[in-house]
């Protein structure tokens, strides 16, 4: 039998396989957050492919956290329906539907975040035109907490097997852990990881000890001061404090080398070895055919997760199973209507540069 074929658990999460859709935005939700109606084809299809899970786009917990146009919510109890309807659309095609609940923090463009951004500290990002944000005062950052709690809570009421805390790629929570977005003195600072913590234990109160609960974050940074493994490996010594179901390392490439430290050891494999087996790790980053998977397992995730394979290839499981080729390309002949995509990520897809291999 092929690797990760078979049964997993990660910790209370029970999967049919270890192959997990990553998170993708989609950029095509209704401007109130709901789903729009051509996401729910374009998840359906996924699990049909036969991914023991999806994780969804990432999804707002509070409306000052909108990202991207076309981004959903779960910020509010109107959205249940729209939140259940995703949740149905995964299981009903036997995968376990994840929802990974974000705030934009910094990143969000003004004008969809009602009209300010909010972060850890009022220091724009290194990108151009990146705006200043304004510094949460302490009662908004307890709201925030609660925002995040109250989202998950939506999640288990909406059906979801599991959420995922989005930690990672740049967002609210790693502004709070990233010296360089974080300047604060005061217990919010970012050497005492006190905002993670505080939210993690939030979430799990908030669903029960029986909920699957998930952390995705970013090992490193480019920026200086930024974050780098040294502090990523504190964090995680905190995560795994909690019951959580798994730890999820955000990737561009599965064997990638850190950018700072002069290691010749991927990172997937120093964080393995630092979690030492304490959480299921879920491991991520161009897992593009069957040898990638064994050559990112042998980096010691427990489980891999798979974003832009499973644009390219909607069975990609099945074909994974089956030892027949995996598509990891787009053929500009039969884009977009093989590729089951709603019209907002099917243009992101094919606009943003170097983010997609079309083939001929
Ligand atoms: C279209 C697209 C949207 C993405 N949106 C999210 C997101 O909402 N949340 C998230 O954590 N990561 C997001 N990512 C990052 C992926 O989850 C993944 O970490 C990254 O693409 C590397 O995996 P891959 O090489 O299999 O694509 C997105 C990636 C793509 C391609």
């Amino acid at each position: 039998m092929k690797p990760l074929l078979d049964p997993i658990r990660l910790n209370n999460l029970e999967l049919k396989n270890g192959f997990i859709v990553a998170p993708m935005t989609t950029y095509s939700s209704l401007d109130n957050g709901c789903i729009s109606p051509d996401e729910l084809p374009y998840l359906a299809r996924r699990a049909q492919g036969g991914f023991g899970a999806i994780m969804t786009a990432a999804c707002y917990v509070h409306s000052s956290g909108k990202a991207f146009t076309g981004q959903w919510g779960c910020d509010h109890d109107n959205k249940l329906d729209s939140l259940r309807s995703v949740a149905q659309a995964i299981q009903s095609n036997g995968a376990k539907a994840i929802l990974q609940i974000h705030h934009g923090g910094r990143q969000c463009p003004p004008k969809l975040a009602g009209g300010e951004c909010i972060s850890a500290s009022a220091i724009a990002a290194e990108n151009p035109n990146a705006v200043i944000p304004r510094e949460m005062i302490d009662t908004e950052i307890e709201r925030t907490i609660e925002d995040y709690a109250q989202a998950a809570l939506r999640a288990k009421v909406a059906g979801y097997d599991a959420v995922e805390i989005h930690g990672a790629n740049t967002y609210l929570i790693q502004q709070f852990v990233s010296p360089h977005s974080n300047r604060r003195e005061d217990k919010w600072n970012p050497n005492d990881l006190l905002f993670p913590k505080r939210l993690v234990e939030a979430v799990l109160r908030a669903v029960g000890p029986d909920f699957p609960v998930g952390y995705r974050f970013s090992p490193e940074e480019p920026e200086t001061p930024g974050i780098r493994l040294d502090r990523t490996k504190r964090l995680i010594d905190e995560l795994c404090k909690f019951k959580l179901s798994f730890l999820h390392i955000s990737l561009r490439n599965y064997d990638q080398k850190s950018i700072h430290a002069d290691s010749e050891e991927p990172i997937l494999k120093q964080i393995s070895v630092h979690i030492n087996g304490r959480l299921p790790l879920i491991g991520v980053g161009s897992i593009r055919s069957a040898e990638d998977v064994s050559k990112a397992l042998q980096l010691g995730p427990t489980a891999l997760a798979i974003a832009r394979g499973a644009i390219c290839d909607v069975d990609w499981v099945k074909h994974y199973a089956a030892g027949t080729p995996i598509r990891a390309t787009l053929s500009k002949a039969d884009f977009p209507q093989a590729y089951v995509l709603p019209a907002g990520l099917a243009k992101r897809v094919e606009d943003v540069p170097g983010w997609f291999d079309f083939a001929e």
